[in-house]
């Protein structure tokens, strides 16, 4: 199998990498690529990984036969669609369905039309009447803006200016929504379709804010564990009941199923889970923690799903704890440099540790040099989430570049000390 990877983050070299254990791979490639892709694959770094006409001259040039998309950008440009009509097989959700992640107000009204529990709320695109309608609220509330934004459109507070604010910007060129503000913690499911049938994979969480504590600014994610131990078989079992099966039979009533993956942001509360979002691709940190535990041939799993024969295929876990820590650059979720020279890096061992590049790329001199806000998560595995944190925590002290920091703290609220 020829394989192409879109997409530059450590999610795609996570992908990249369980690509290259395969016994069935011979060829691998990746668009845009980074340092750490270039070093198991090639980069196919002229290939705009957003633009269908480039993906598919690239798969007739290096005759792919398979094509994984990472980030959510090429799906809500109907990348897959475009793939599909060339008889090229593709890992990923036609645009319709992609609506699911890609707008809000979209994924919203599919939960409420299927009795999916989600926060209570209301949707606007006037201006005024939104307006009113928070001068009118009481407490904490949640505003989404409805389009991608990349983690940048969810705002929530008690301050009516402010909120009045933050919706004013958003109104000028997109709808929004107005949630119930939910209380608990959140876990990510991520669950695998081969159109017709699913497969849930272990519970995984991120730690999407800047400072230690779950304190300070939002950003893309500063790590992830895998599974998560509090929530347990009964958890599981009642998410799969209230949330996952009434949405793959939505789907599948409304003809949005696809082949791909979908992924169920999910707070816990005292009433029970309630579904925050769809997305329709694989989470970042979340995936560089979840893919080590996959125990099986990718290719394989990747054919199942495009023959539509995953009931049939065993997709095997470790039975170990993976911990996932993002080594960010100096200033990120900020203004922060980039192109700083990579001087060290962790070694990766079997079954302990892993380290995914972001957008790193190398220089005319093969030096690494780093090239966004979050460089790299480290993961580490072991048979208890202690462990993998102490394994993830020591590959870290070894990435060296200037500016680089983490956080110290990923995974410790989920670690039960003896
Ligand atoms: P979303 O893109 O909808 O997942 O929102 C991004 C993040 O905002 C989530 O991961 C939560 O941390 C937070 N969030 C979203 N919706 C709510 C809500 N209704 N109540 C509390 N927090 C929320
Ligand atoms: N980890 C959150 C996301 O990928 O959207």
């Amino acid at each position: 199998m020829r394989v192409l990877v879109l997409g530059s983050g450590a999610r795609e070299h996570a992908i990249a990498w369980k690509f290259s254990k395969s016994n069935r791979l011979t060829g691998l490639y990746a668009a845009p690529g980074n340092a750490g892709t270039a070093e198991i694959g090639e980069n196919l770094e002229h290939v705009n990984p957003d633009k269908s006409s480039d993906v598919i001259a690239a798969c007739k040039e290096y005759q792919i036969d398979y094509v994984f998309v990472g980030p959510e950008a090429p799906l809500a440009a109907g990348v897959i669609d475009d793939l599909r009509k060339e008889g090229i097989a593709c890992f990923g959700p036609h645009k319709a369905a992609a609506q699911l992640e890609a707008s809000k107000v979209f994924s919203k009204q599919f939960m409420v039309r299927n009795g999916i529990p989600t926060a209570s709320s209301e949707e606007f695109s006037s201006f005024k009447a939104f307006k009113n309608y928070i001068k009118d609220s009481e407490g904490k509330l949640v505003i989404k803006k409805s389009g991608l934004a990349a983690g940048k459109g969810v705002f929530e507070s008690d301050d009516k200016n402010a909120l009045i604010s933050f919706g004013k910007d958003v109104l000028k060129n997109d709808k929004l929504l107005v949630e119930e503000f939910l209380t608990g913690y959140e876990i990510s499911i991520f669950t695998l379709s081969d159109g017709e049938n699913y497969v849930m994979l272990p519970p995984c969480a991120d730690f999407k804010k800047a400072g230690e504590g779950d304190s300070g600014l939002n950003t893309g994610g500063m790590g992830s564990i895998c599974p998560v131990p509090i929530a347990g078989q009964a958890l599981i079992e009642q998410i799969r009941k209230e949330v996952i099966e009434p949405t793959y039979a939505g789907m599948a009533k409304e003809g949005l199923s696809y082949k791909g993956i979908l992924y169920f942001g999910l707070m816990i509360t005292d009433k029970g889970p309630m579904l925050l979002e769809y997305n329709a691709r694989f989470g970042d940190p979340e995936t560089q923690a979840l893919i080590p535990l996959i125990n099986c041939d990718f290719a394989n799993l990747m054919q199942a799903i495009e023959m539509g024969t995953l009931n049939d295929f065993e997709v095997n876990i470790h039975p170990w704890f993976s911990l996932g820590v993002v080594v960010a650059a100096n200033g990120y979720p900020g203004k922060y440099k980039k192109g700083s020279e990579v001087e060290q890096l962790p070694k990766d061992l079997d079954r302990k540790r892993a380290t995914f590049h972001a957008s790193t790329v190398l220089d005319k001199e093969s030096v690494v040099r780093t090239g966004g806000g979050r460089c790299f998560t480290v993961v580490g595995l072991g048979d208890s989430l202690i462990e993998a944190s102490h394994a993830a925590y020591e590959g870290v002290k070894e990435v060296q570049f200037e500016g680089g920091w983490y956080r110290k703290d990923i995974g410790k609220k989920f670690i039960i000390e003896d």
